[in-house]
């Protein structure tokens, strides 16, 4: 029987480089470890890197999409983790802002989809590009990653007033990465949380800590997710716990103002 509910999920962070990809990555394997069919967006369309982590060839991208060459069951990847990558359009600059045409596009590619996943990732770009937008207000939850660092903490509740404030967008999650134990991760959480509480009159939720550990470098470099080369690491039990407390998360999606479905058909 196919399964009708479908979770949407975008993960971005405001500053770059703070772990989103990595998160993304490990996080959709472990939500198909779980049982689920996942299909991971590359959304950073300007620097699309999941492809490095899979380890996986694509010979065509989302830009043949949007350009309507190609249709985005031409493009899919079979990972071979039991994700489905959709590859970003690498190194094409251009398509780094896609414009409202565009994204109407993506809409309807991403429909065409709807009954063979449980779960869309889209990993966004660095940054509160309209792009990025888009893809938080179109998905039915949203995951900041960060860390202690302090412009990293800075640009996660930027990007979480805009949401809130000029989109009237809830169900918005925090991971603190790269602590040192789950106790530090909740003290950022905390720290961060009580700033959106006093300012922004609503509160983040808590799905998890992904703590330190250098073997991710090693992980990157053989193009092996950490769950898979080191499934006993206390790192990929935090990918697995957050997976499953996201499992639990049911968005209500009643709380999101005039939120569009920019995957209109998932959920
Ligand atoms: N939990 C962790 N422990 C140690 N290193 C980590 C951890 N998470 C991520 N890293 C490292 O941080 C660096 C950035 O990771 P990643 O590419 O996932 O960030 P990103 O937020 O997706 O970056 P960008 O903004 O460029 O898309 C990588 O070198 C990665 O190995
Ligand atoms: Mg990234």
């Amino acid at each position: 029987m196919i399964k009708t509910l479908k979770r949407s999920v975008a993960i971005a962070s405001g500053k770059g480089g703070v772990g989103k990809t990595t998160f993304s990555i490990n996080l959709a394997i472990a939500l198909a470890q779980a049982g689920n069919r996942v299909l991971y967006f590359d959304g950073d369309l300007g620097l699309a890197n999941a492809q490095i982590g899979f380890n996986c060839q694509a010979d065509k991208n989302f830009s043949s999409v949007l350009s309507g060459e190609a249709s985005i069951e031409d493009i899919l990847v079979d990972t071979g983790y039991g994700v489905t990558l959709v590859p970003g359009a690498s190194g094409e600059g251009e398509l780094a802002a896609l414009d409202y045409f565009r994204s109407s596009v993506v809409v309807q590619a991403f429909s065409q989809l709807e009954e063979q996943f449980d779960f869309l990732l889209v990993d966004c770009a660095a940054g509160i590009s309209p792009t990025v937008m888009a893809f938080l207000k179109g998905c039915q939850q949203r995951i900041i990653v960060g860390t202690q660092d302090m412009t990293s903490v800075a640009d996660a509740y930027a990007t979480i007033k805009v949401m809130v404030k000029e989109q009237q967008l809830q169900n918005i999650y925090f991971v603190p990465n790269c602590v040192k134990d789950e106790r530090a991760g909740l003290t950022l959480f905390d720290s961060l949380n009580s700033i959106v509480k006093k300012f922004l009159f609503t509160e983040l939720g808590y799905l998890g800590t992904v703590t330190m550990d250098p073997a991710i470098n090693t992980s990157w470099r053989r193009g092996t997710p950490i769950v898979e080369l080191a499934p006993n690491s206390l790192i990929a039990s935090n990918y697995r716990s957050i997976a499953s407390n996201l499992l639990s998360a049911q968005p209500n999606l009643e709380l999101d103002g005039a939120a569009s479905r920019f995957f209109s058909n998932w959920g």
